[in-house]
């Protein structure tokens, strides 16, 4: 198959709309990550999207919607904390999981009797969405495992050959999927950390929010993950990835020794700190933790193009966004944290 990657201007818009009414696949940016996009309703449409990932299928996809009267044929309920979420958030980053209804088939959801929805505020993914008329199915357009895709190109070099269209709406704005959180329980609980953070979901609703068990550390043997993403190997480039906390002159000091004994290792580090790594390539992770969630997928992915082996990445606090940052870069590097 041929896979033609389009500005998105009307016709292309038009033309992904069409794809997907028939069943096909396209990538579509999105605010947060690139998705690759099928109709929500088609149990065949989702099982394909499975198979271009190379998807684990117990992991579910999320639900992408343009208007929330399109919520009644997904949603079998709103829970009153959910409906707050919404009117906080949406359209924005935020996903919000829900009893689902039975439109949605159980191949959009991995068996699950719950929906991931979503209303993202991107203008090309809402005007496709629109288009199209029908709820979207959207995982990371990333193949599985891989870190997910921040940019067209990135779409193509993972799936090329596997979907019709790519419509390219330029560098994701956030850099990191969306804020998870389940709403089926009394309290929200915090399944995937994102844009929308821990802080800015306890003030709308006034309450703490828990992180859900295996969000920020591996589950144990035999530990059931809340969230089937949480169980999967995820964001990982080819190279060893380390993340190293701790007090910066420590930080610095122990990346300089451990570097030496590396064949092609490179720091992905806060471009303030660069100085501290004369003779050690740096990947910027820009001036702020927006900045670095911005440029997280791209600098891994680049850290494989330029063949670095070993990826040294710096820490942040887990305050804000830094929340997001870790759960994603301690996951790419397989939990491999060292503090000094
Ligand atoms: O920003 C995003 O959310 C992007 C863009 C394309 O919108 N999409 C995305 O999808 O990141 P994906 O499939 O890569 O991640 C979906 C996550 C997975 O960790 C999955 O396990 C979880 O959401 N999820 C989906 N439905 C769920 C459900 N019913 N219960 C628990 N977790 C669910
Ligand atoms: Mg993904």
């Amino acid at each position: 198959m041929l896979t033609e990657v389009l500005p998105p201007s009307e016709e292309t818009i038009n033309k992904a709309a069409e794809i997907l009414q028939n069943g096909g696949l396209i990538g579509l940016p999105t605010e947060t990550v690139y998705g690759l996009g099928c109709d929500a309703r088609n149990a065949q449409a989702c099982l394909s999207v499975f198979a271009a990932k190379g998807r684990p299928a117990d992991n579910p996809l999320i639900v992408h919607i343009s208007n929330l009267s399109m919520l009644s044929d997904i949603v079998s309920e709103i829970p009153s904390k959910a409906k707050i979420l919404m009117d906080a958030f949406w359209p924005g980053p935020l996903t919000i999981i829900m009893p689902k209804c039975d439109k949605i088939p159980k191949e959009a959801t991995a068996n699950l009797d719950t929906v991931a929805v979503r209303f993202p505020v991107h203008p090309v993914a809402m005007a496709i969405i629109e288009k199209a008329g029908l709820p979207v199915a959207a995982p990371s357009a990333n193949l599985s495992g891989r870190p997910s895709t921040t940019t067209a190109e990135h779409v193509f070099r993972d799936l090329n050959g596997k979907i019709p269209l790519i419509v390219d709406g330029g560098a994701c704005q956030v850099g990191l999927e969306s804020t998870v959180v389940d709403a089926t329980k009394e309290n929200i609980v915090l399944l995937r950390p994102g844009g929308i953070t821990r802080e800015m979901l306890e003030e709308a609703l006034g309450e703490p929010v828990a992180l859900g068990k295996g969000v920020m550390e591996p589950l144990k043997d035999g530990e059931k993950a809340l969230s089937p993403g949480l169980l999967h190997k995820h964001y990982a480039p080819k190279a060893e990835v380390k993340v190293i906390l701790g007090e910066e002159s420590k930080r610095c000091a122990f990346i300089r020794e451990e570097a030496k004994n590396c064949a092609r290792p490179c720091v992905l580090c806060m471009e303030q700190n660069r100085e501290n790594f004369e003779g050690i390539p740096v990947l910027s992770a820009g001036n702020t933790p927006e900045e670095y969630a911005h440029n997280l997928f791209a600098a891994l992915r680049q850290a494989d193009d330029l063949g670095y082996t070993q990826v040294f990445a710096e820490g942040l606090d887990l305050s804000g966004v830094g929340l997001a940052v870790m759960n994603r870069v301690e996951r790419a590097a397989g939990f491999h944290v060292i503090t000094l």
